[in-house]
């Protein structure tokens, strides 16, 4: 097994470029089963998810042809399984894309129920109304979705809840059947406008992302195309919230500062200097954080991916601060771990109560899912000694490169095998 060693203490400095969108590209690769020719992805993240979304698609027959570290050549005209399995569902949450892409292909879809981070019940019957709605019989047997189509018609979707997942699986779904769809109340995340700008240059005709209306009017045939992912929003996000934590000054290169407005927003209340310029965002830290109180939610609110990185800076700050989690049941199970290197936070039910503490002290921790490891890094960052952070596999179905990024900043933490005591093996 391996694990992430940091002597923290040090503040991050120096600049850090930020990779593809994660929740983009596994939205755009699934997609890539609508065109009836090859397309090129570029600025893909080097992450788990991605190299599972590619095993996926190869496992239904597509063929992939690396360009480059982060650029693949898709053809999906050979692609004709319908069963995605559930070895290669499990690993990942937008497995569940696929379902979405391939009734829109091929009219039939059968995947295993996707996995992915655990905040408590993570359901799908908002995806389930939106194929219904288009005309799909949906069953659930022997452990797998099974939908199937004779067509599918446009038609308008009202969602209960604001689902960025809905969102996309019903747009996949919806881009080639007959017809107009409305999707009402819909998701507005970046991730959800790159999707429609992907499939809008394949000769798609989608509207309204990035608003809660989208409406999209079905076309027969997609085209072949050439498509760079936008910044990863949270993986900005991460790093912005590790300079302020460690009081540093980066620079985040490569960013859409629009995205990052929420998380702009906070940083200033709590202190930070943010310089903002076309493609990056400097943040530096002079002093202890201020208090401040957080309440996430759908984009534009504050994101739900940032709260556990979030909490771990208000750990040490000069006050109590109150973060709400507005989006998922049970996304606190990561403050047993900061709470072992002495944060002080009480959580009641969907809100957090964070009493500042002077400091962190390091320890050996765990990663309980993708975002709360990274808080555990920021964590490890912050206190001054040996911090060992475990179970990373659900960091790097996330995040490209960190300790290699990290390392660039001045930090001292290397990937190490459990095994063979502490035997450096790559800083990926
Ligand atoms: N929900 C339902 N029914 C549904 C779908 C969702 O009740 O059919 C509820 C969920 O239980 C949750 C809320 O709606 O309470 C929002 O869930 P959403 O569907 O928006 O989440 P998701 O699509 O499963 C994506 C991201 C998550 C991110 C959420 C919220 C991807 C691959 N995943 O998940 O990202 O937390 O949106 O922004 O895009 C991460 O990157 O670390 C991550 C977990």
């Amino acid at each position: 097994m391996e694990k992430f060693v940091i002597n923290g203490g040090k503040p991050l400095k120096g600049t850090v470029h930020i990779s593809g969108a994660k929740n983009a590209a596994v939205a755009i690769l699934p997609a890539v089963l609508l065109s009836d020719e090859p397309c090129i992805i570029e600025n893909l993240p080097e992450i788990s998810d991605v190299s599972s979304s590619l095993n996926a698609l190869s496992s239904l027959g597509a063929v992939i042809k690396p360009i480059n570290k982060s650029t693949v050549e898709i053809d999906p005209r050979p692609a004709n399984s319908f069963i995605v399995s559930k070895e290669i569902a499990k690993g990942m949450r937008a497995s569940s894309y696929f379902l979405g892409a391939l009734l829109g292909r091929n009219s039939r879809a059968k995947i295993a129920p996707p996995g992915g981070c655990d905040f408590g019940v993570r359901p799908i019957d908002q995806h389930i109304k939106g194929f219904e709605a288009l005309g799909a019989r949906v069953i659930i047997e022997n452990g797998m979705v099974d939908a199937k189509a004779k067509k599918l018609s446009g038609c308008s979707i009202y969602l209960d809840v604001v689902s960025v997942g809905a969102t996309i699986n019903i747009m996949l779904a919806a881009t080639k059947a007959e017809g107009l769809t409305v999707i009402e109340n819909a998701a507005r995340e970046p991730h959800i406008v790159d999707l429609a700008n992907f499939l809008n240059s394949m000769g798609a005709n989608i509207m309204g992302a990035g608003t809660g209306v989208i409406k999209i009017r079905g076309v027969s045939h997609l085209f072949g195309t050439t498509y760079s992912i936008i910044p990863d929003q949270i993986e900005a996000g991460t790093y912005m919230v590790a300079a302020a934590a460690t009081m540093g000054d980066v620079l985040i290169d490569n960013v859409t500062p629009k995205h990052l407005e929420s998380i702009v927003a906070k940083l200033v209340e709590v202190g930070a200097q943010i310089t903002e310029n076309d493609e990056s965002i400097r943040v530096k830290m002079t002093s202890r954080p201020k208090k401040c109180n957080i309440k996430t939610m759908p984009h534009p609110g504050f994101p739900t991916d940032m709260q556990p990185q979030f909490a771990t800076l208000l750990s040490i700050a000069d006050g109590t601060s109150i973060v709400t989690e507005g989006v998922w049941d049970n996304r606190f199970r990561y403050v047993e771990q900061l709470t072992l290197m002495g944060a002080d936070i009480q959580v009641d039910g969907k809100s957090a109560v964070i009493t500042g503490v002077n400091r962190l002290n390091p320890s050996p921790v765990k990663s309980v899912d993708l975002r709360a490891g990274a808080a555990m890094i920021i964590a490890g960052l912050m206190a001054k000694g040996e911090t060992t952070v475990e179970d990373i596999e659900h960091i790097d179905r996330g995040y490209e490169k960190l300790a290699e990024k990290l390392t660039m900043l001045g930090a001292d933490i290397k990937r190490v095998d459990d095994l063979s005591e502490y035997k450096v093996i790559k800083n990926a």
